[in-house]
């Protein structure tokens, strides 16, 4: 008898089955920073890693392997998508970066050549789970990953605002000395220069801040709110000058959405969607309105009452995305 039977004496069949399995596309530093925010939060009790280049990608399966004790999770890895299957959530952060002088377009059209390859393969192995989508431009991809995959437009999510948001509540919490878990404040539309801050419905509390101070984020606002904007918006890019990168900000929001889905909570959050119909926008676009999510992905987008020049920017965001989209060939 061998030393596994004489130790393990088999009473039932196990079932290797992991019901909240997460796959994570791309192991570089966003996916990783994705990966370890499940792991480390015990969102999943199985994440799938899946990367062209296997060198990179078996070395972070070794390493968060000899790590594995400390969490309560397995880890799997391979260039083969068959290691995805039966992901309930699928997250993409695989691409390539923009090239010196290449236009915003042709760095759209790259990565839509690259998803041409992934998304088939998830909806083969995982045909039943959300997308969550991280790769730049998000929103576009997000639309691009809609029509490739053919699932019906709640399971394809852009991280989109989520993490500008996050940066923005982070901010203002500072400012206000409260946790920015209780700072209500949203940025919508494209996760990008056209983004747009609900400066009409942030509150703190219930307490709405345009109503103690009507002149916020205004050019007479005497508390100058609107410098707390401008470092959201170059936010990722002070990290990318510091580090050559951002991962943490963005692997930690992800895993949250992750988290709702799986959980199936129903939290709002600020997320790419199809945004056609909603919030006065009539084309096919997607960027960010806060939504809820849960195991079937979005499942209701909140109409938030906007002031008129919300409304107006979002309105300009979307004709910005729609163009973009226009010169995407599928
Ligand atoms: C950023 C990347 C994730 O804004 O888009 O940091």
């Amino acid at each position: 008898m061998s030393t596994i039977d004489a130790v393990l004496k088999s009473v039932g069949e196990k079932n290797d089955i992991n019901i909240d399995k997460v796959t994570v596309v791309g192991a570089g530093e966003v996916g990783m920073a994705t990966a370890m925010s499940i792991l480390c939060q015990g969102i999943a009790s199985e994440v799938a890693l899946v990367d062209m280049v296997e060198d990179r990608l078996m070395g972070q399966l070794k390493d968060i392997q000899q790590g594995i004790m400390f969490l309560n999770a397995k880890v799997s890895a391979s260039a083969d998508y068959a290691v995805t299957a039966g992901s309930k959530v699928c997250v993409i952060t695989a691409g390539v970066r923009q090239k010196d002088k290449e236009t915003r377009l042709e760095l759209v059209q790259r990565n839509t050549d690259v998803l041409k390859v992934i998304v088939p393969n998830i909806v083969k192995y995982c045909p039943d789970c959300v997308i969550i989508i991280i790769t730049n431009p998000c929103d576009i991809l997000a639309w691009v990953t809609w029509k490739l995959s053919g699932f019906p437009a709640g399971r394809i999510i852009g991280s989109g605002t989520t993490l500008d948001s996050a940066r923005f509540r982070f901010l203002i919490s500072e400012k206000l000395g409260v946790n920015p878990g209780s700072v209500h404040a949203n940025i919508i539309a494209e996760h990008g220069e056209s983004c747009v801050p609900l400066w009409s419905t942030i509150n703190v509390g219930g307490a709405r801040l345009r109503d103690r101070n009507p002149k916020i984020a205004t050019e007479n606002d005497p508390e100058n709110w609107l410098d707390l904007f401008q470092n959201v918006i170059k936010s990722g890019y002070t990290v990318r000058t510091l580090k050559g990168f951002t991962n943490w900000a963005i692997g930690l929001s992800v895993a949250g959405l992750v988290k709702s889905v799986l959980k199936n909570d129903n939290k709002v959050y600020p997320v790419s969607t199809l945004a056609k119909g909603m919030c006065g926008i009539d084309q096919e676009v997607f960027l960010s309105l806060p939504c809820c999510l849960g195991r079937n992905g979005v499942t209701q987008v909140i109409e938030v009452k906007l002031a008129d020049e919300e409304r107006r920017l979002l309105k300009t965001s979307a004709d910005k995305l729609k163009e973009v989209i226009d010169g995407v060939s599928l």
